[in-house]
């Protein structure tokens, strides 16, 4: 069985040719016609090989190899196409085309598997249009409610189900996934941090995934004359805010190597350069692979915010907007990972994934392991992310033997 680095390469430009902003990264938001294109032409690839896709909860795609034994659990094998504004090439990308690639070996040299082996690319990984990350994965394992999802809209004001119905998807089985139907969940992807290449590695062993918490901070002052009102009768709400916004870094430097925070996303209203700002909303995204200390981290931000903007005669809204638990994967299936890689000739490095992931979702009701591949200069979620089509191939020859493994 052999993983051909030429249809790998293939794949990544076919997919990436959908971009909504081809001189600035790859965008490609979930149901946008850029991601309909990408997932019809997985769906296309698919079918040449003889296998047959459809949409579950949550507007995930999937596609099924069936096995000799066509009622047992299936092993899942995929990523996601959906990208962040002027995001990497590579980021969910290649670990769809691996599992691509995977498929084709499988499906082409006719290697017999009792359980079934499914492709899945799930569907609003980033947040980047809904903007709440790991939504598909999500929506499908019953993490959310339809109820709630139901509820989700973008900037625009499209709401999710509407947004996915104007796409063309129609959901073929409704059902929350059930974990007696699926053995394991298996994800390439690219590190997206430099550890790999600064131990000159090929292949990383995720054992865990940090947790993260997104927040939404309203800040509620007056809009009034910035020319006519003194400083004294302000109640500015960027002056509140972005006291608030320093804050965010001094808490998560005051963790130490173990967490992370950013403020990613601000708007200010009403926006014009003669006005005191009325109203400033600003995302925070804070990460810890420590449970209790990623609450506390939030709590510490929560705190800064409330007591600013008290100072300040100004009002304070925290919402909590997504969020999701450190996770571990199972650890005998790192160790498999581990056995094909070294069988391979390769020594793989044990790592934890800073960047959140579908898998990390998954893994709350089943197996899971994910195989990472390295990121040149460790660049993600911009137009400079790299990784090398070799390492992708040499990563996806270890999902393959893997899967086959777990689905024999
Ligand atoms: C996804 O890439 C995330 O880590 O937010
Ligand atoms: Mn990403
Ligand atoms: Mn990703």
């Amino acid at each position: 069985m052999r993983i051909r680095k030429e249809r790998i390469q293939k794949d990544l430009e076919a997919i990436n040719a959908f971009n909504a902003t081809p001189e600035k990264g790859v965008t490609r938001y979930t149901f946008s016609k850029e991601h309909q294109g990408a997932l019809s032409y997985v769906v296309e690839e698919l079918r040449r090989i003889g296998v047959n896709c459809s949409f579950a909860l949550g507007g995930n795609l999937l596609g099924r190899l069936a096995g000799s034994e066509p009622s047992g659990p299936g092993v899942m094998m995929g990523s996601h196409l959906d990208s962040v504004a002027e995001g990497g090439r590579f980021d969910g990308t290649a670990g769809v085309a691996a599992a691509l690639e995977a498929a084709r070996v499988i499906q082409e040299g006719e290697l017999s598997h009792r359980l079934p082996i499914d492709l899945v690319v799930f569907a609003e990984e980033e947040g980047g249009r809904f903007g709440w990350g790991l939504l598909g994965s999500s929506a499908w394992s019953g993490r959310i409610t339809p109820d709630q999802l139901a509820q989700i809209k973008d900037r625009e004001g499209v709401g999710y189900l509407e947004a996915m119905e104007s796409a063309g998807v129609k959901i073929g089985d409704a059902s929350t996934l059930n974990p007696e139907s699926l053995k394991a969940m298996l994800e390439l992807h690219i590190e997206q941090g430099s550890i790999l290449e600064s131990r000159n590695a090929s292949i990383g062993v995720v054992e865990a995934i940090v947790g993260i918490k997104q927040l939404i901070v309203t800040i509620e002052g007056s809009a009034d004359h910035a020319g006519t009102t003194p400083m004294n009768l302000r109640r500015d709400a960027m002056q509140g805010a972005v006291r608030i916004i320093s804050a965010v870094e001094t808490v998560a430097r005051q963790e130490g190597s173990g967490g992370v925070a950013t403020v990613g996303q601000v708007f200010c209203e009403p926006g014009q350069a003669n006005v005191i700002p009325g109203l400033v909303r600003f995302s925070v995204d804070v990460r810890h692979s420590d449970g209790s200390r990623l609450e506390a981290m939030a709590a510490g931000v929560a705190y800064m915010a409330e007591n600013v903007s008290k100072g300040r005669n100004l009002g304070c809204r925290i919402e909590v907007k997504a969020e999701a638990e450190p996770v571990e994967m199972t650890p005998g299936l790192c160790d498999l990972i581990e056995k094909v890689a070294k069988g391979k000739g390769m020594q793989p490095v044990r790592m934890a994934s800073g960047a959140g992931h579908d898998t990390g979702i998954i893994a709350k009701i089943s197996d899971a392991g994910m195989i990472f591949v390295p990121s040149q200069a460790g660049r993600s979620h911009c137009a400079e992310e790299f990784t090398k089509v070799e390492d992708i191939a040499l990563g996806a020859e270890i999902l393959l033997e893997t899967v086959l493994e777990l689905a024999k």
